[in-house]
């Protein structure tokens, strides 16, 4: 449902699409061009994606994240392989199973993983009885609005390679980390070692499209037949090259992380300023934050969002590339309202919430309130 009042906090996918990458769509389409990426807008986006990447880096465009994990996953491993990752992965608990592969899931504070989760799943490595752990993949930024550093993220890819697994990064919110670090995707990426990337455009403006960006040059020969078995070959193809060539023009992809992250500082902010306990540190574009059961239902009603944790009353507040400071002040004022002067306890966490005078009047809650 649409927000009527002001943009929305439920998710990036929520978010309108750049006005850049629509100009570029309409720009695209005129006359008839050949189809499954042998198109001069292909060949430029590629390009590119090279100039981010390296020479030797390998791009191939598809429809949609969930696309782009299971395709990148599928190159790295076979049926009686397993994949290491955060029990928050989006290739965990979002993809109905698509990546096909036991996931070896495990519990995070933070939604990243660390050495000391993966080495201990390595001892079964030969054992015919189990899985073999063959890749590990990690989020960057995570489902939790958190970043790995560069050296976490080359200590992941070492440990990986010494065992003989591959390391994927489902990126997509690269963009984000990208920003919120303050480095290059070489140095992110390429030079720490990671051998495969989901490359994320949906969430940062585009209309639709993703790009699996392979790393390691020994993945990149077969990948085109995953990618068609896998139907994420798009036969108009200029469509999704298009809005990459716009999308990575004059540094847009950076430009529209800025704005969410900075948006989602802002909302963090002040969520914590009232007293509010943000949960996780908000290093992306995504703020997670406990509130009352009552405050969540009457705010959702205003300005949907989700739910993260139903037990303990954690939400999600997610911000775009279109998200603006009058947004998050509007938000915060609701915010404000609801929880204004609530004292309440969850899950063991004790919260009070500063009793500043509401920004929005609401003549019901008002009334409760007083
Ligand atoms: C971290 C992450 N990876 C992958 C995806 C999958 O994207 P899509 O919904 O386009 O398949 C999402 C979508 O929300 C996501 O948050």
């Amino acid at each position: 449902m649409m927000n009527e009042i002001f943009n929305g906090f439920a998710s990036d996918n929520n978010a309108t699409v750049h006005p850049r990458i629509m100009q570029a769509l309409a720009d695209a389409n005129h006359g008839h061009c050949l189809s499954y990426g042998d198109d001069s807008f292909t060949e430029e986006a590629l390009s590119l994606f090279k100039q981010l990447f390296g020479q030797d880096s390998e791009a191939f465009f598809v429809f949609n994240g969930t696309g782009a994990n299971v395709l990148a996953l599928q190159a790295l491993t076979q049926p009686y392989h397993a994949i290491i990752c955060a029990d928050t992965a989006h290739i965990c608990v979002d993809e109905c199973g698509a990546p096909a592969r036991s996931l070896i899931a495990n519990p995070t504070k933070d939604g990243k993983l660390t050495i000391a989760h993966i080495e201990p799943h390595l001892h079964v490595l030969g054992v015919e009885h189990h899985s073999q752990p063959h890749a590990v993949s990690i989020s960057q930024s995570t489902e939790m609005g958190t970043v790995y550093t560069v050296d976490e993220i080359r200590e992941i890819a070492a440990v990986c390679h010494r065992h003989g697994l591959f390391l994927h990064v489902d990126g997509a919110r690269i963009a984000n980390a990208a920003v919120s670090l303050n480095v290059s995707l070489q140095e992110m990426i390429v030079k720490t070692g990671v051998d495969i990337l989901s490359f994320g455009g949906t969430k940062n403006g585009m209309m639709f499209g993703e790009a699996v960006v392979i790393l390691n040059p020994a993945l990149a020969q077969t990948f085109k037949y995953i990618r068609k078995q896998g139907t994420q070959l798009a036969s108009k193809m200029r469509f999704i090259a298009a809005q990459f060539i716009a999308l990575l023009t004059d540094n847009l992809w950076l430009q529209n992380a800025q704005n969410a992250n900075r948006m989602a500082q802002l909302l963090s902010h002040n969520a914590r300023e009232m007293g509010i306990t943000v949960t996780q540190p908000t290093q992306a574009n995504s703020v997670f934050a406990v509130l009352p059961a009552e405050a969540i239902k009457k705010l959702q009603q205003e300005s949907f969002f989700y739910m993260w944790n139903v037990a303990n009353n954690e939400v999600r507040w997610v911000c775009s590339w279109d998200t603006t400071e009058e947004d998050v002040k509007q938000f915060t004022a609701s915010l404000k309202f609801k929880v204004s002067g609530l004292k309440f306890e969850v899950s063991g966490l004790k919260f009070k919430v500063s009793s500043s005078k509401p920004e929005t009047r609401n003549p019901k809650l008002e009334t409760r309130n007083s």
